[in-house]
């Protein structure tokens, strides 16, 4: 059974930042109306954070993808499995993510979703791996940059366990 070994950012720190985060697209989006395109599991802690400290209005929308293959590493991604319920053409879309590891997942939302013709198309991640990136993706608004760690807690998870934590630790395996 794995433990946990250190903390690396309590449910404090994760809520102040998230409150900055919320401050600034609340500027960068004001007088619109954004779509923000959640990407299901793990990213759905951080977004409901994140509108909790909108003052905008906006349109919380899911979407999930599956990868394909023994990994995601070898095979990438192939198919979105539950898509939005809303039509983004013509719409200021961001993609809210929990952690951009290799990018595989982000740079295939955003050829996909780049093809309905948003008006603007921008992606907000509470972490950021750049160790382990394989594919290049721009990355608009971030909470977090960390070293290649497997990280746990506020929606990550290993083996579906340990999203309920309050804070972000790292697993001792
Ligand atoms: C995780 C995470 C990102 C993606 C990042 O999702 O939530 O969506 O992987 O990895 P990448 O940059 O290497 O593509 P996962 O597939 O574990 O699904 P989950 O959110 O349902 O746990």
């Amino acid at each position: 059974m794995e433990k946990i070994e250190k903390i690396l950012f309590t449910h404090e720190e994760i809520q102040e930042r998230i409150k900055e985060l919320g401050k600034i697209i609340s500027e960068d989006y004001k007088e619109k109306n954004p779509i923000l395109a959640c990407i299901l599991k793990g990213a759905v802690y951080f977004a409901v954070d994140l509108t909790r400290n909108l003052s905008i209005p906006y349109i919380l929308d899911f979407i999930s993808i599956l990868s394909y293959g023994p990994s995601k590493e070898t095979y990438g991604i192939v198919r979105i499995t539950k898509d939005l319920d809303t039509n983004i053409y013509n719409k200021d879309v961001i993609i809210v993510e929990d952690i951009v590891d290799t990018g595989l997942s982000l740079a295939y939302l955003l050829r996909v979703l780049k093809a309905r013709e948003p008006s603007s198309l921008k992606v907000c991640t509470l972490l950021d791996c750049p160790g382990r990136r394989i594919i290049d993706v721009p990355i608009d608004y971030k909470g977090f940059e960390i070293p290649n760690y497997y990280a746990v807690g506020y929606g990550l998870d290993y083996n579906e366990r340990y999203r309920n934590l309050m804070y972000i630790a790292v697993l001792e395996r």
